[in-house]
């Protein structure tokens, strides 16, 4: 039997499968660090979780609308009017079964064979093999450290050929925590609208902001942009809701009629109960969204003083999201057991054998001098674990 040469081409999630193999450690007694996760490790807040068993209890529980019940895109359409300060219909919202289906059933509804996606590198794993399932072209473009991460518009124009549809934009970053200011998105802006590519802006990580950082959008350089953008957030993360699966998007009516219309032959309706928690996320209180991003806030302070003491290692301090994205390339030609450490792969393995801490790869973002460490976990977790990860980097000096 052959499988599709389209499923061939896709590689498994690299942060899950890093999960799954410390998940099975744990399991056989093994005492595992996990910087991996990429999710929030707080429990969904009660009322979210009230709001889900009074759905069950009422009988909520049969097929809705396919792109998701009123209820909830009037609760996404005020969330994004305060958030963008733009108004949307409810035809040009979309709820997924989670944010990464909605892009999932965007790349289906737009891309014909080898129409150009372009992807800012370092970028979340999943964003190239959506494209590539729906026969597109991931055209990446590296960004620097020294540049936050973020793509300089001059990058941008050289990226854009007549095959260009759409650009994805990810602010605060999955793996490098960077935000984009106002100052860098205008040029930016400037470029979408006189180009006319559409924009992903995958902002599933704006209520997670640290310090003084200011979350910008591109609708807020310039509203008329909307023409071109699709809006992707969902209640994953800053509710802790990940496996509730519930996403959603904002964008021109035409595309998320489309998007819907691949949505009701493959899934069809995001989960009923789920809907109705995700309406007592978006309408509730947010005081628990303020305890947890202030705990992230503790973390991230904690994983940056610590690791400027590590030798050899540069990183850019987080602005937002959980995770932080250090180049460790200084410790790649060092030798282990007689082995040599070529590249990130071979460091995390290293580091999941020797000190019992599951990491990320940067590889699976795209630039392999990295390692994405996660801090949605505890404190005193974080504490033993980069004393663990300090011990063993010492050991290949
Ligand atoms: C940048 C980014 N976008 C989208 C998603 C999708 O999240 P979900 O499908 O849980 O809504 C994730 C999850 O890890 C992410 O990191």
């Amino acid at each position: 039997m052959e499988l599709s040469k389209r499923v061939q081409s896709v590689k498994p999630s690299a942060t899950l499968s890093i999960n799954a193999r410390a998940k099975e450690l744990k399991a056989s007694g093994v005492e595992i660090i996990n910087f991996g996760v990429g999710e929030p490790d707080f429990p969904t807040p009660h009322h979210i979780k009230e709001a889900a068993i009074k759905a069950i209890n009422d009988n909520f529980t049969r097929y809705t609308p396919v792109g998701g019940i009123a209820e909830l895109k009037d609760a996404i359409i005020r969330q994004f009017e305060s958030d963008y300060g733009v108004s949307y219909e409810p035809g040009e919202i979309l709820v997924s079964c989670g944010g990464k289906h909605c892009i999932y059933n965007l790349a289906q509804a737009l891309l014909d064979d080898d129409d150009e996606v372009i992807i800012p590198a370092p970028y979340w794993v999943s964003y190239p093999d959506i494209i590539r399932l729906a026969g597109g072209r991931s055209v990446i473009v590296h960004t620097k450290e020294e540049d936050g991460f973020k793509l300089r518009p001059e990058k941008l124009e050289e990226a854009i050929t007549p095959r260009t549809k759409l650009l994805i934009l990810n602010s605060p970053s999955n793996p490098t925590g960077s935000v984009y200011t106002r100052g860098e998105l205008e040029p930016l802006v400037e470029i979408i609208v006189k180009h006319r590519i559409y924009v992903l802006t995958d902002d599933i990580y704006n209520k997670i902001i640290f310090d003084d950082a200011d979350w910008v959008s591109i609708l807020h350089v310039n509203p008329d942009v909307k023409e071109y953008a699709l809006i992707l957030n969902g209640v994953s993360k800053t509710y802790s809701m990940t496996g509730w699966r519930i996403g959603y998007m904002a964008g021109p009516g035409p595309i998320i009629s489309a998007c819907t219309k691949i949505q009701s032959q493959s899934t069809s309706n995001p989960n009923s109960i789920a809907q109705m928690a995700a309406v007592a996320a978006l309408n509730g209180p947010q005081d628990d969204v303020e305890r947890m991003v202030s705990a992230f806030a503790k973390r991230r302070q904690y994983f940056v003083e610590r690791l400027e003491q590590v030798k050899f290692v540069t990183f850019y301090p987080p602005q937002g999201a959980f995770y932080i994205f250090p180049n460790f390339s200084a410790y790649y030609g060092k030798k282990y057991n007689g082995q040599i450490i070529a590249n990130s792969l071979d460091l995390t393995s290293y580091l999941m054998e020797e000190a019992r801490i599951a990491l990320v790869p940067g590889s699976a973002f795209g630039d392999d001098r990295y390692l994405r460490f996660s801090f949605a976990t505890s404190m005193t977790i974080i504490e033993k674990g980069m004393d663990k990860l300090e011990a063993a980097l010492n050991r290949l000096l």
